[in-house]
């Protein structure tokens, strides 16, 4: 069978996306990486990819609607035969077209216990609210922010004398470790959703 195709969207640093592209070239996830977006011309992510000699390409965001974008970026994953976007790190809000296109197949990574701080700055949100734990979420995208079924969570300690910087750093070790881990289960066919649930089975669906 062919391996399925990944199409990774980033706004920044890639981390994230650096610990797929690992993971997917020491055989921990069986699939391939078809694509790397940005909206970030410079965006380190980018780099990354170019020297892992991934596809990568910048799509500039100004001046078009938020639809009009989502449209460039859709027709990029269908010509490379995406079957799951992750979202790693794009800080973007997708439209509804951009939902609708791939259905149950769309990923994203957030550095908190969702549903607690969604948005951004969800490390200092956690920080300045006085929780003693924190971590973070992968879940699937719906039309809502940060809010659509969570597949894997991490949890973390907070310490008394952490920063941002501390915490985003504990936090995101996990965020490496747990993004691959609801890819590979994805690509295994063993994710079953039910309402807001979602189910790892032990054997493909
Ligand atoms: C990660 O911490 C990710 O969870 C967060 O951005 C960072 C990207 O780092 N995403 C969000 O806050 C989305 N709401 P990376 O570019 O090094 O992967």
């Amino acid at each position: 069978m062919a391996k399925k195709q990944l199409g990774i969207l980033l706004s920044g640093r890639g981390s994230n996306f650096e610990a797929i592209a690992e993971n997917v070239e020491q055989g921990g996830i069986n699939a391939e990486i078809a694509i790397v977006i940005s909206d970030v011309a410079d965006a380190r992510g980018l780099d990354i990819a170019r020297q892992r000699k991934l596809e990568a390409r910048f799509l500039d965001p100004r001046g078009k609607s938020r639809e009009d974008f989502d449209r460039e970026v859709v027709a990029l994953l269908v010509e490379h035969k995406v079957d799951l976007v992750c979202l790693a790190g794009f800080m973007r809000i997708l439209s509804p077209f951009f939902i609708q296109q791939f259905p149950a197949r769309i990923l994203n990574i957030h550095p908190a216990l969702l549903p607690s701080f969604k948005g951004l700055h969800a490390q200092r949100q956690a920080l300045r609210y006085g929780v003693k734990v924190s971590g973070c979420s992968v879940h699937f995208v719906d039309d809502g922010v940060d809010s659509g079924p969570i597949i894997i969570q991490a949890v973390v300690p907070v310490l008394d004398d952490d920063t941002e910087e501390t915490l985003s750093q504990r936090i995101l070790k996990e965020e490496h470790r747990i993004y691959s881990q609801a890819i590979r289960w994805i690509i295994e066919d063993r994710v079953q959703i039910a309402g807001r649930r979602v189910r790892i089975l032990e054997t493909p669906v």
